[in-house]
């Protein structure tokens, strides 16, 4: 084949891939069962019919959408859900519905961002404005950009967002912002065993008035699915094998993980990080022991933070994958990074969805 002919087999594959992005979800989703690209599962099939119901929402009233405008018109007069919450555990394609949920939303002030980065950004602004009611002022500067606001990976694990959420959620709500929100948690598990976690009630009640709470329940992590490439890019144990095979990636950026997950890093530093580099070569990761805990903590972030920035990723550990972290708090939270780390191996990384 010439390069032009390439070129253009190339284009027509972007085109098609385009206009699929327009589509309505659900026949978005036929197309892809019958093209093979997806297995059919039917709690995603269920709630793309509600995602679904909120684009169509939203495109019938547009920038217009008011809370005012949201009154149910069926029974009674309570509001429709200004929000929609997915849950479900790892791999069950929530990040992919939301993706395919925000292409196919026209609306031109829309914003996907990590929840840790939005919070961020609000505790900024609250030191910024000091003795003042700072949320309501902050739901309105958001209202002014941002009319649908899409949270990828919702979690809480910071007694100073715990306690902002109610308030920070009552305002955005108030400003008629529309969140969507993809969790590994029921809302009624947020938190689980956080510090004064009983602030945290409030907002976890708001959350049930205001937003359809929708279950990804498949039985299926889909990233264990995927075909692994047949050239590893993590390398186990720390030998002089791994050493050699580490040492031929010198091209690629190069962190040992006592630089990045060892020290007081967080998010920020992970964003900045991810925002500048295609590969990251990460070495001598140990086996995370419970008492690990804050530098498993740091390396589940990195991870979430390079997978959302389609990095590829090749590192040498102590340890297989599945026994990288066995025991500790956050063995929850770490069963994401597994699976994350897994399908971070496959053909098809980075372009997933
Ligand atoms: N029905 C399906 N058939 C085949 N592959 C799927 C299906 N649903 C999702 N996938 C794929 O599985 C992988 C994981 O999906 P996704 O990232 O959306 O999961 P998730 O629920 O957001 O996981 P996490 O909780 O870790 O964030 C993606 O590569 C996605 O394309
Ligand atoms: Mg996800």
């Amino acid at each position: 084949m010439t390069a032009s002919k390439h070129i253009s087999f190339t284009k027509i594959k972007q085109d098609v891939a385009l206009s699929n992005k327009k589509l309505p979800l659900l026949q978005r989703y036929e197309q892809q069962v019958s093209d093979n690209i997806v297995n059919f599962d039917s709690a995603q099939w269920t709630a793309l019919q509600t995602l679904q119901t909120l684009l169509d929402e939203l495109r019938t009233y547009g920038e217009k959408l008011t809370p005012i405008k949201r009154w149910h018109w069926k029974s009674s007069p309570v509001t429709m859900w200004e929000g929609l919450y997915l849950f479900g555990d790892v791999g069950r394609g929530k990040s992919m519905l939301m993706m395919w949920f925000y292409e196919a939303c026209e609306l031109s002030k829309k914003r996907r961002v990590h929840f840790h980065v939005f919070m961020q950004e609000v505790h900024q602004f609250i030191h910024q404005h000091p003795n003042q009611n700072a949320l309501p002022l902050l739901a309105k500067h958001v209202r002014e950009t941002t009319q649908l606001l899409c949270f990828d990976e919702f979690f809480i694990n910071d007694i100073a967002d715990a306690m902002l959420l109610s308030g920070l959620f009552n305002a955005l709500f108030k400003q008629g912002v529309i969140i969507v929100i993809t969790s590994n948690y029921h809302p009624d598990n947020l938190y689980p065993n956080g510090l004064q976690r009983a602030s945290l009630l409030p907002f976890i009640d708001l959350l049930h008035i205001k937003m359809a709470i929708i279950q990804l329940g498949g039985e299926q992590d889909y990233r264990l699915t995927k075909r692994i490439d047949s050239k590893t890019r993590y390398f186990f144990p720390l030998n002089l094998q791994t050493k050699l095979a580490i040492s031929q990636c010198n091209a690629a950026v190069m962190f040992s993980f006592t630089d990045l997950c060892g020290k007081p890093k967080g998010a920020r530093d992970y964003l900045t990080l991810a925002a500048q580099i295609d590969t990251l070569v990460l070495t001598d990761i140990p086996q995370l022991t419970a008492e690990k805990h804050n530098e498993a903590r740091r390396f589940i972030t990195l991870i979430d933070v390079l997978y959302d920035h389609k990095v590829m990723l090749i590192c040498s550990s102590e340890v297989a994958i599945n026994e990288l972290y066995c025991n500790g708090k956050n063995k929850n939270d770490f069963e994401r990074t597994r699976s994350r780390l897994i399908e971070m191996q496959s053909i098809h990384y980075p372009n997933l969805f």
